[in-house]
């Protein structure tokens, strides 16, 4: 059990449901500020990575403990913005989007035993500060003493039309656009239905309305939050 999330210098938490813009205006705003970008979204991908690259059969995923998940060994490397994810020492990136990931990520990440066995591996890229890290319970359970807590939202539509220009369809039908949202609303349910940390908005965290902003918009508004609380 890793029981003290305490840290040096300054930790701002991005949560938010999927297609509110976390990631990336979450690296935007780490830039700024010449802080580190912790996505830990893409530990739970590395963690559903190495399930399918592994021997153990989907079925017995939910009967793994935390030593099994631990053997899976995921790991996170200091890079020049952020961090680099590891699996067994090789560096993942793109592999981590392809859809046999993200259709079974919000799976793995439900579990408990997958949850704790990346918990501190979380903190310890919080322990000097200086961190910008997203995700669903960064504010909540990961980062409980952050400095800055950010819970971003964003309309679903809005979002469904983010997440398809993101893969270069600018201009989707409505069955598109429909068909988008509903993804996106399953993967918050799941999200935020599940018993152990559910994506909800932390204790003190500030609501950001992302629907009619630009990019450069909202980042410019967490900075302007990070001035005002003299984080830097
Ligand atoms: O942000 P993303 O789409 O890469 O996240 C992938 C999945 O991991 C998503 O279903 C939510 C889950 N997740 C989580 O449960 N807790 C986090 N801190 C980050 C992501």
């Amino acid at each position: 059990m890793i029981a003290d999330s305490r840290h040096e210098g300054p930790i701002i938490t991005l949560d938010g449901p999927a297609g509110s813009g976390k990631s990336s205006t979450a690296k935007a705003v780490a830039k700024r500020l010449d802080f580190r970008h912790l996505d830990s979204g893409a530990l739970y991908r590395a963690l559903t990575l190495g399930l399918l690259r592994s021997s153990v059969v989907e079925a017995d995923w939910k009967n793994l403990s935390e030593q099994g998940f631990t053997n899976l060994d995921i790991d996170l490397e200091t890079s020049e913005n952020g961090f680099q994810v590891l699996i067994e020492g090789e560096a993942v990136d793109i592999e981590l989007r392809t859809p046999g990931v993200t259709d079974r990520v919000s799976f793995v990440a439900s579990l408990p035993a997958s949850r704790q066995s990346i918990l501190g591996l979380q903190r310890r890229a919080g322990e000097d500060g200086r961190l910008v890290a997203d995700g669903r319970d960064m504010g909540t359970v990961v980062f409980p003493h952050a400095e800055l807590k950010i819970y971003l939202i964003a309309d679903l539509e809005e979002r469904a039309m983010r997440r398809l220009r993101e893969v270069g369809e600018d201009s989707p039908d409505d069955l598109g656009l429909a068909q988008q949202a509903r993804t996106l609303d399953t993967r918050d349910q799941s999200d935020s239905q599940r018993a152990i940390s559910p994506l909800k908005k932390a204790q003190g965290a500030i609501e950001l309305d992302t629907t009619g902003l630009a990019f450069e918009e909202q980042v410019q508004a967490i900075v302007d939050l990070a001035h005002r609380l003299t984080l830097l």
